[in-house]
């Protein structure tokens, strides 16, 4: 008998032999005739088509926007999935209410995504509704008619007319109270306990060796490949247990592979590991999309450019990768070995990232180059390890992305660094170096003489955040 995924679509408990595979989208649109949702671009960019997802977490439920058409109907098994129908009072919600009055929508298209992310704005209890809290939540909806300050002065009307619930304890509760929010949010916790069952290894009927795809976050796979996954043989990834979680290990800490990179921003492990996270993450896609893509989406995608990967590249990260009972560990600055090919078996599934703990006093940074601040990839991209000892250079990684068919560790750059007092005459020769070490070419994301310009400029960059009592930048134009 065909696996049925069940949960709870706005109020009602659903139960659909809709193929694992199939798009949260194209169910909504074409099975349940809900056309709220819109569709938009359909590989993440627009955000017309948002929807919360919603997940029991203690005794609560956590909701996160996230786009429909990149996530798999698999994954709403015993989650909440609350569209913008769902989100509908007897008159207009407050969000609806504060976009009319500052003329926030001109066509509509786009605002009932708008309408989702803005809710979900309001119900998470970890961000302020200010200005960045809505830059936050814009970050993955495109308008092309009415422009964002309208928007952004619909968010200030929120935040003074719901101020009480907004500093409240429970926020959710808060705003059900004041009909923020519909009643129905007060059952959800009990339903989603009450449809609890097994998480199952597969979509389709498939068994995990029979898998066409192992969708992660699907946010490269669905764009990649999104019209075949349907009809496909899918290995939900989310449903294998042990993916998720971040914990100490002695020297290091494992990051479960399937860990969002929202989850990893918002880490406290994390953050104390790598100072500036917040502002690093900001750059990277949208809140949409770091809601569902993975660590291991972004290594396995082996994309030259991707972000997480530059980061961890600096942090001396190693790979646990698994394929029955099998267990080996790779060496991220190894796994590469040419354009999208590394060391991994087709069925071999990454389970952990190892990341060294930084030693106390080291320093790191990320840096990106791309056309638009957020939902923009890098034109080049790269991450620095950076520990001086008595102002000698102890320890120094230098990850770029964009210069090569591979992202990668520039090691004559380390090793000439390594052992040498931080002077500018070394940083000097060091950018020197790392010249030698890239091969840049022309694409759409730029000129090779442009991506070595940029080589250069961020490495300065990473220099003069990480050391500012040494380095200024004007003094690296001084010295050419
Ligand atoms: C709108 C948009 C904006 C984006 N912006 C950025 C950006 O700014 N920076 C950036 O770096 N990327 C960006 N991306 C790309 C993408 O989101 C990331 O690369 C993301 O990390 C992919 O992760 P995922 O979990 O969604 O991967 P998926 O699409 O699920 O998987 C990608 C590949 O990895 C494989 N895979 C995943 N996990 C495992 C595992 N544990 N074991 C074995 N194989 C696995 C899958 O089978 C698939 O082949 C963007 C994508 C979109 C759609
Ligand atoms: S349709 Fe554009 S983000 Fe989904
Ligand atoms: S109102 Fe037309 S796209 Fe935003």
């Amino acid at each position: 008998m065909a696996y049925k995924t069940k949960f709870i679509l706005n109020e009602k408990v659903v139960e659909t032999d809709c193929p694992a595979g199939m798009l949260v989208l194209d169910y909504l649109r074409r099975q349940e005739y809900m056309t709220g949702t819109k569709e938009g671009c359909k590989e993440g960019d627009c955000g017309a088509c948002t929807v919360l997802v919603g997940s029991l977490e203690g005794e609560s439920v956590k909701y996160k926007p996230v786009t429909s058409c990149l996530l798999p109907l698999g994954e709403m098994e015993g989650k909440h999935l609350v569209t913008v129908e769902g989100l509908n009072l007897a008159e207009l919600s407050p969000v609806q209410k504060a976009i009319v009055e500052e003329g926030g929508t001109q066509c509509g298209f786009c605002t009932p995504g708008i309408v989702v992310s803005m809710n979900g704005l309001l119900m998470d209890e970890s961000k302020a509704v200010d200005l960045d809290g809505i830059k936050y939540a814009l970050s993955g909806h495109l308008c092309r008619c009415t422009g964002y300050r309208s928007l952004k002065n619909a968010a200030a009307l929120l935040s003074d007319r719901l101020e009480d619930c907004l500093s409240a304890d429970d926020r959710l509760s808060s705003l059900v109270t004041a009909e923020a929010l519909p009643q129905y949010f007060m059952e959800i916790p009990a339903m989603l306990r009450e449809i609890a069952r097994e998480p199952v290894n597969s979509g389709n009927g498939a068994g995990g060796s029979e898998a066409e795809y192992f969708i992660a976050g699907g946010t490269d796979l669905y764009v990649q490949v999104g019209e075949k996954i349907p009809d496909a043989q899918v290995r939900i990834l989310n449903s294998l247990p042990g993916l998720k979680g971040i914990s100490r290990v002695n020297g290091h800490y494992d990051v479960g592979a399937l860990t969002t990179f929202e989850e990893f921003g918002d880490n406290p492990d994390m953050q104390e590991a790598i100072p500036g996270l917040g502002g690093f993450m900001f750059l990277i896609a949208s809140w949409q999309v770091r809601n569902r893509a993975t660590l291991s989406g972004n290594i396995i995608n082996a994309s030259p450019i991707g972000d997480m990967t530059a980061i961890l590249l600096a942090l001396e990260s190693e790979l646990v990768l698994r394929e029955g009972d099998n267990e080996r560990i790779v060496p991220l600055k190894d796994f590469y070995q040419g354009y999208k090919q590394m060391d991994r078996q087709k069925s071999e599934i990454l389970t952990k990232i190892r990341i060294p703990v930084p030693a106390s006093g080291a320093k790191i940074n990320f840096e990106k180059v791309s056309k638009r601040t957020c939902l923009d990839i890098a034109s080049v991209n790269s991450g620095m390890l950076l520990h001086l000892e008595d102002g000698v250079v102890g320890n120094f990684q230098f990850s770029l992305g964009g210069v090569a068919p591979i992202p990668f560790l520039l090691r004559e750059t380390a090793q000439f660094l390594l052992g040498e007092p931080l002077t500018l005459e070394a940083a000097r020769k060091a950018i020197e170096i790392t010249q030698a070490e890239i091969a840049p070419i022309d694409d759409v994301r730029g000129k090779a003489d442009y991506k070595r310009l940029l080589a250069k400029q961020l490495f300065i960059a990473h220099l003069t955040k990480l050391c500012p009592e040494k380095f200024k930048v004007r003094d690296f134009y001084e010295a050419y």
